[in-house]
């Protein structure tokens, strides 16, 4: 058991912390603050807007910093954001869930601007901290603001799906980019007893969860998936587009009764389906004239769905696809869901091994899914 030499550092610690550590210090001057009710990214340029820019740094929104790793220029938004400085509400939970303290030792994964690893670093020292970023452009910038607020952690440029080797075993490994698949080298350089903190999700949306996993020896974590997030994602893992056959069968078409939250696509539902629905993805498509199509893919490309729900109708039209009947698994899976008290985040949970992970509801003997 760890003894706390210090008050605990819970989110009201890390908020201070934020302030006496403005992200500000870690920012570029052209930076793109994400508005939250618009779901959309504006460009702020501190040379010909400093009070908008300072504003921008101070919301609790997540900024992003590079688009299309890299290769996008101009002020207009990219295509994929990249890299960013995260949200402060989300950095002071992701760091009170990793539950820090003195003496502990941590791996950061995803350096980004390296406010994070700077709050971190203030708090534990230079030499408990090692924080990876796989873009070296990102990480020069990261290195050179970390060093201007005179805060050295150890700084690698590389893959952290891989981890640092040299450095473990880590009591904590915190990663700041959306992950689907957990490497087996975080299993093995996190020592047992130690806590993986990082949002995780499934292919089937870009929706992430908040995961604390408890290492339990070199190869298995378990712990709860404790709130909704969105994260970019890793740059080996981001969200995959199946390829399909021309000529797939059997075809079948139905007009059924639906539930029209199942074509929300904020939805909670939609994180859980992630869980349920093996190997699949979905994307909702709004139509000019309020209607809205649900497809789903088979990630091996054997199957595909499209739903259609026109403007104020309650039942959709439904086309099936291939080898698997994708809209039969989503409903059924929403019944399931439904009828079990719609079970979310702080109940829901998963078991990672180097091979694949199972979610569970309430306690790891009560399976939900398996991958
Ligand atoms: C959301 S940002 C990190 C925010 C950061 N912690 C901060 O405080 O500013 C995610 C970062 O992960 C980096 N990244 C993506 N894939 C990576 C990988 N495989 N290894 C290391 N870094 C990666 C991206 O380049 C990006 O800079």
């Amino acid at each position: 058991m760890t003894v706390r030499t210090d008050t605990r550092w819970d989110a009201a610690f890390w908020h201070q912390q934020i302030v006496a550590l403005p992200r500000a210090r870690f920012l570029p001057d052209l930076i793109w603050p994400h508005d939250m009710s618009t779901r959309s990214a504006r460009a702020v340029d501190r040379r010909s807007d400093p009070d908008g820019w300072q504003a921008a740094t101070r919301a609790d929104v997540p900024v992003v910093t590079q688009w299309d790793d890299g290769r996008h220029t101009g002020t207009e938004p990219g295509t994929t954001p990249t890299s960013s400085a995260s949200m402060p509400s989300v950095v002071a939970t992701m760091l009170e869930a990793a539950d820090l303290a003195p003496g502990q030792r941590v791996l950061e994964v995803g350096t980004g601007t390296g406010w994070t690893a700077g709050l971190m670093t203030r708090r534990l020292g230079d030499a408990a901290v090692t924080t990876m970023e796989v873009d070296p452009d990102v990480a020069a910038a990261a290195k050179n603001a970390l060093g201007g607020t005179g805060l050295f952690p150890r700084m690698v440029v590389g893959d952290g799906l891989a981890g640092f080797p040299d450095g473990a075993p880590y009591d904590r490994l915190i990663s700041t980019m959306g992950i689907r698949d957990i490497p087996a080298a975080w299993l093995e350089q996190v020592r047992p007893g130690g806590l993986i903190v990082t949002p995780w999700g499934t292919q089937y949306s870009n929706r992430d969860a908040l995961a604390v996993l408890t290492v339990n020896d070199k190869t298995t974590a378990t712990g709860l998936l404790l709130q909704q997030l969105e994260f970019m994602k890793a740059r080996s893992q981001r969200h995959v587009h199946p390829a399909f056959a021309p000529d797939l069968t059997p075809v079948t078409d139905t007009t059924v009764e639906v539930d029209p939250s199942l074509f929300d696509r904020w939805h909670p539902f939609v994180f859980i389906a992630g869980l349920l629905l093996n190997d699949t993805t979905h994307a909702v498509q709004q139509h000019d004239d309020g209607g809205r199509t649900l497809w789903l893919y088979a990630l091996d490309g054997t199957a595909w769905t499209a739903a259609l729900l026109r403007p104020e109708a309650t039942t959709a039209t439904i086309r099936q696809v291939g080898q698997r009947r994708l809209w039969d698994e989503l409903t059924n899976a929403h019944t399931w869901w439904c009828q079990g008290g719609e079970p979310g985040f702080g109940r829901l949970g998963i078991t990672v091994t180097s091979t694949g992970w199972t979610a569970w509801i309430d306690t790891p003997d009560h399976p939900m899914s398996k991958s």
